[in-house]
């Protein structure tokens, strides 16, 4: 669609007081603009943000019905709470975002594919370890799709007696279509896990064929998510339902130094520290590294020390006790460190490399 055309339906919306469509229409295109011309952002997204509350959150819960509960605790069946971290320019490594991109790209291009016979992505699976950005990136997806988000967390209903999770997980399901959602099965794995449980076999393998049909037969409208930590507890045939899967990585040391970056911003400029902080932090999940940052907030409010300085000394002492084994990413660590200026002898001790080594390092960028 041209520009012109955009402002032309905008215009019309407007006019006929539409205000609703409109606003809608508007968070839409913004947030195109915002992910197709980053250089823009930093007009974009402020306007994004001003109208979280009234935006994005909404957009993602836009609870038009009373949400399922279980007969007979009236529990609500799923969760629509979400992270505040969802953010049209939240990034993740480049495989990864790869297939978020296509989802939507495929999406946006739905009708021409259903001419041609096709049918667009609507349904993805995510593995990897706890905290690393599954639920965001599901969260995401809804975002850019401009789609209710719901979660329900198969462990939980699961756990419950099985004749009655059939129908929780069966209500859930219908009631996610009706509204074009996307629904993420959290914990995934829990249907496996049952599988050898003794008494409740039959039932639990009519629930088993009832979820995989569903994911077979997913509407074009909508998006099932299924996310797990556990994939060797998933068999083959599982995995063959969904249209793609996904792999979340460990962060990457430029995934952490961007991480920390947008996180401490406000209470932190020195690139430095960041710098040393995303080496300390490698191999740990992003939700680590949060729960880390806010311990070392309480502490520096507790103590009446500036964040700067305990951040200093928790450098200084995680250095120390820092596993320098891997000499080829001790080898990038210097390599950083030598462009961020710090001394041959300094880089030495940070990285455990020999000083010759270092200076190796050194004369090889020249
Ligand atoms: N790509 C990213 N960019 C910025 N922050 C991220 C990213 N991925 C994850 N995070 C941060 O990590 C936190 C944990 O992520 P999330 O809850 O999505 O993990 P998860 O993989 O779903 O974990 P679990 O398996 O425990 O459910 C988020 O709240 C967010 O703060
Ligand atoms: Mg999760």
């Amino acid at each position: 669609m041209k520009d012109f055309d955009k402002f032309i339906i905008l215009a019309e919306l407007i006019l006929d007081s539409k205000n609703e469509d409109a606003v809608k229409f508007a968070r839409q295109n913004l947030m195109k603009l915002a992910k197709m011309y980053p250089e823009l952002n930093d007009r974009v997204l402020p306007i994004i943000k001003k109208n979280k509350s009234a935006g994005i959150t909404k957009s993602l819960r836009f609870a038009k019905q009373p949400l399922p509960v279980d007969q007979d605790s009236r529990l609500e069946l799923i969760k629509t709470t979400i992270s505040s971290k969802v953010l049209p320019e939240t990034r993740w490594p480049e495989n990864v975002q790869n297939i978020l991109d296509e989802t939507i790209r495929e999406r946006e291009f739905e009708e021409k594919l259903v001419k041609a016979g096709l049918k667009p992505i609507t349904s993805v699976i995510f593995s990897g370890p706890p905290g690393v950005g599954k639920t965001l990136a599901a969260a995401w997806l809804a975002l850019m799709l401009n789609k209710p988000f719901y979660v329900l967390d198969l462990s939980a209903v699961m756990s419950s007696y099985l004749g009655r999770t059939g129908n929780n997980i069966r209500t859930v399901i219908d009631f996610a279509k009706s509204q074009s959602a996307v629904l993420l099965l959290d914990e995934f794995d829990a249907i496996a896990k049952r599988r050898d449980d003794g008494g409740e076999i039959g039932e639990l393998k009519r629930l088993v064929t009832v979820l995989l049909q569903e994911i077979d037969e997913w509407p074009n409208d909508g998006l099932l998510i299924a996310a797990t930590n556990h994939e060797e507890l998933l068999d083959p045939a599982v995995w063959r339902r969904f249209d793609r899967t996904i792999a979340f990585p460990y962060p990457s040391y430029d995934d952490i130094l961007k991480f920390l970056q947008s996180n401490l911003l406000e209470k932190l400029n020195d690139e430095n520290t960041l710098i040393l902080l995303s080496i300390l932090f490698k191999g740990s999940t992003y939700a680590e590294i949060d729960k880390e940052i806010n311990t070392l907030r309480k502490k520096s409010i507790l103590s009446d020390t500036y964040f700067v300085d305990v951040l200093d000394s928790y450098i200084e002492s995680s250095l120390e006790n820092m596993n320098k084994s891997d000499k080829s990413e001790m080898k990038n660590y210097a390599d950083n460190l030598i462009d961020l200026g710090f001394s041959q002898r300094k880089v030495s001790d940070i990285t455990g490399l020999s000083r010759p080594t270092v200076k190796k390092i050194v004369e090889s960028k020249l």
